[in-house]
């Protein structure tokens, strides 16, 4: 499932962040890549420790917890701290897939990759490229979103984002292992959920709904790892 979630952060979070991230110092983004993926890599990240990528992560994972869509559409069961990226330049990353599993620098907490986000946190006008290319099985889709708005997509996919040729692409993106390992499994439980979340408010207080509801947990309680 490819899922656009708009308004994560609102204007003033977005406002906070840009301000700290341009007062801050970036390094190589290769830092945090893979074998392969360090060779596809060009561009700039703050580094895991450092106090601004804890202290905006911490905003981002309070922003997530109170967002419906997300918790409905990821089940999330963790979510690795928060990452910063900047892209200017002509500076891009080539295809690559995720790796599977990343340790939370400093700790024994390991985060099975389920889904990746991308946080974005310039609006589209203030570069030119950085679009964020996803293949999977319909094509290949090219996201470009407004500040504040996140696309989560399966960490499995061959994706890239394209030279920032004009202003810089700042990002927040990171990886959550789900309590449903399964993208296939997670895409019916959202669906179902999403139905039944219709259902309440058209007919309030129908039989069925009480019943979809139960199918619901009764196949998360089959399906969730926690
Ligand atoms: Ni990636």
């Amino acid at each position: 499932m490819l899922l656009q979630i708009p308004d994560v952060l609102n204007a003033e979070q977005v406002a906070q962040a840009r301000r700290m991230l341009d007062e801050s110092q970036w390094v190589d983004g290769r830092v945090t890549a893979g074998h392969q993926s360090a060779r596809a890599k060009r561009n700039l990240q703050l580094p895991e420790d450092h106090p601004v990528s804890r202290q905006l992560g911490d905003m981002i994972l309070g922003a997530l917890q109170r967002n419906s869509l997300f918790v409905a559409a990821a089940l999330p069961l963790r979510v690795f701290p928060p990452l910063f990226n900047r892209y200017e330049g002509g500076q891009s990353f080539g295809n690559h897939v995720d790796n599977a599993v990343r340790q939370v620098s400093g700790t024994s907490v390991r985060v099975r990759t389920d889904l990746s986000a991308t946080l974005f946190l310039a609006e589209p006008e203030e570069y030119d490229g950085g679009e964020l290319l996803i293949e999977d099985t319909y094509g290949v889709h090219s996201i470009k979103m407004p500040a504040g708005h996140m696309v989560l997509y399966p960490s499995s996919s061959l994706h890239n984002v394209r030279a920032v040729t004009r202003g810089a692409r700042i990002a927040s993106f990171f990886w959550i292992q789900s309590m449903l390992r399964d993208d296939a499994e997670r895409t019916l439980l959202f669906d179902l959920d999403t139905a039944i979340q219709r259902l309440t408010v058209d007919i309030p207080d129908h039989p069925a709904a009480l019943q979809l509801t139960g199918v619901y947990h009764n196949l998360l309680r089959r399906w969730a790892d926690v």
